[in-house]
């Protein structure tokens, strides 16, 4: 860089200094008046700074800064690999196609294979099961935990059994000891879906260090943001390589951007039926997708993962504080509880009613807009009906019927339903009636407002 250029970048990150003092000075809060918003982005001047100096590298793709954030991000778990991708949903297609892959040998997932996972949760912990082609097979919601009841993984496990991929909802560790003790007994794969979870702890342990793959989310509603942006962590280079070749249009080649032969044998290579020495940049060994995240988001990931310790403690802090604030109402609801030996790193504050009679002034819930804090409801899983449709009915864990997720679907609060305005209208308990049978063209989209 040009001394000129240098020293413009210092005035530039002046004014940048002072643009951000000006545009997001601190704001008042009027309690009972200024809207709290269920998840926003918390960040301060060092964040602009990162991202303007990115974008006056002009560099565009993943560079400088997606390396530091991905060494940063591994260094954090643990973990040797951290692969920086688009999104925490494009994380979790990774993750599962990289398992397709005929590099595996017999432990590859084939078309039709079985993958258990839990009922209740986020639409793309689910989707890319059946966007592979396997089976997903649920089991029931834990309530109150609202994590995948593990005393029903025996019943859900079947011959055609491979991997179990399951979220840690709303960032309450799911029973690692039960589920990772399971999946060794048969030699099943198992992929954390930590996108809620970053810097939930199990045993003392980090979420996303147990399973073969972890995924992580940087949506701005996540506990560290980059606007878009997710991650996938692991401790195998050959699962590494595996998902940055899904990840880069599915090429054999895995030298970074901006790099050639760094194998040393670019045009030494002999592969399948590829004439001896084709250019091995241009092999592309997996049907794969492009989901890079560029260097902007990651300078501002790289800013957020320093604030991470703090974003913790206030998520445990605001949760104990509600925790606190509605004791009082433990006949009407049910109140969320950690799982033994866990300490969530909550992302937000699961409710249930206790009955579906107990709901008050049921005909009228409040609207999104009126609600201060604002809240979402959990969108389930099978309940919206693609996944249930997908999973043969004797697959569902042993036959049993999914009596937990429907009731979370009933009575999960509030009822601030995007779609389904005829089904609460009816009452919960007929909704809940009406949701064993999927509609006959089932809606699957997410009710999480964005
Ligand atoms: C459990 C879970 N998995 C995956 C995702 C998808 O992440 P993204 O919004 O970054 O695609 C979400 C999003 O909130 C989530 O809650």
């Amino acid at each position: 860089m040009t001394s000129a250029a240098k020293l413009l970048r210092g005035k530039i990150a002046e004014l940048v200094r002072e643009y951000h003092a000006a545009a997001f000075p601190p704001q008042e809060f009027l309690p009972g008046q200024t809207p709290i918003p269920y998840a926003a982005r918390v960040f301060d001047e060092d964040e602009l700074l990162h991202l303007v100096d990115a974008a006056l590298d002009f560099w565009l793709t993943a560079g400088r800064f997606a390396e530091e954030f991905e060494r940063a991000f591994a260094d954090l778990h643990g973990r040797r690999h951290a692969m920086l991708v688009n999104s925490g949903s494009s994380a979790n297609l990774l993750a599962i196609s990289a398992l397709t892959s005929p590099a595996l040998g017999d432990r590859r997932l084939l078309p039709g294979d079985e993958v258990i996972t839990a009922a209740s949760g986020f639409p793309t912990t689910v989707n890319p099961i059946l966007q592979n082609q396997l089976v997903p097979v649920f089991i029931d919601t834990h309530i109150p935990t609202y994590n995948g009841d593990v005393t029903q993984l025996e019943a859900a496990l079947s011959s055609r059994t491979r991997a179990v991929v399951m979220a840690h909802t709303l960032g309450n560790p799911f029973a690692l000891d039960a589920v990772t003790d399971f999946c060794n007994r048969h030699r099943l794969w198992l992929v954390e879906d930590c996108c809620d979870a970053l810097g939930s702890t199990y045993q003392g342990r980090l979420c996303g260090t147990f399973g073969d793959l972890a995924t992580v989310s940087f949506y701005p509603a996540h506990h560290i943001t980059m606007g878009e942006g997710g991650a996938v962590l692991c401790a195998s280079p050959q699962l590494r390589r595996l998902v940055l070749s899904f990840r880069d249009w599915g090429r054999d080649c895995w030298c970074d951007p901006g790099k050639d032969n760094t194998c040393g044998r670019r045009f030494a290579w002999q592969l399948g039926d590829l004439p001896l020495g084709y250019d091995h940049k241009y092999i592309y060994a997996h049907v794969g997708y492009n989901l890079k995240a560029t260097d902007l988001q990651a300078a501002v990931g790289v800013a957020q993962l320093k604030k991470l310790p703090a974003f913790v403690a206030a998520r445990r802090r605001n949760f104990d504080r509600l925790y606190a604030g509605l004791r009082d109402l433990e006949e009407l609801f049910i109140l969320p509880e950690s799982t033994p030996h866990a300490a969530p790193s909550w992302f937000g504050f699961p409710l249930a009613l206790r009955s579906a009679r107990a709901r008050p002034g049921s005909a009228t819930p409040p609207r999104q807009e009126d609600q201060h804090p604002a809240a979402l409801r959990r969108q389930p899983g099978p309940s919206a009906g693609l996944p249930r449709r997908a999973a043969p009915p004797d697959r569902q864990a042993g036959k049993r019927r999914l009596r937990h997720d429907e009731r979370v679907l009933a009575r999960g609060l509030p009822r601030v339903d995007l779609g389904t305005d005829r089904l609460r209208r009816r009452g919960p308990a007929r909704a809940a009636a009406r949701v064993a049978r999927p509609p006959r063209a089932p809606p699957c989209y997410s009710m999480i407002p964005r």
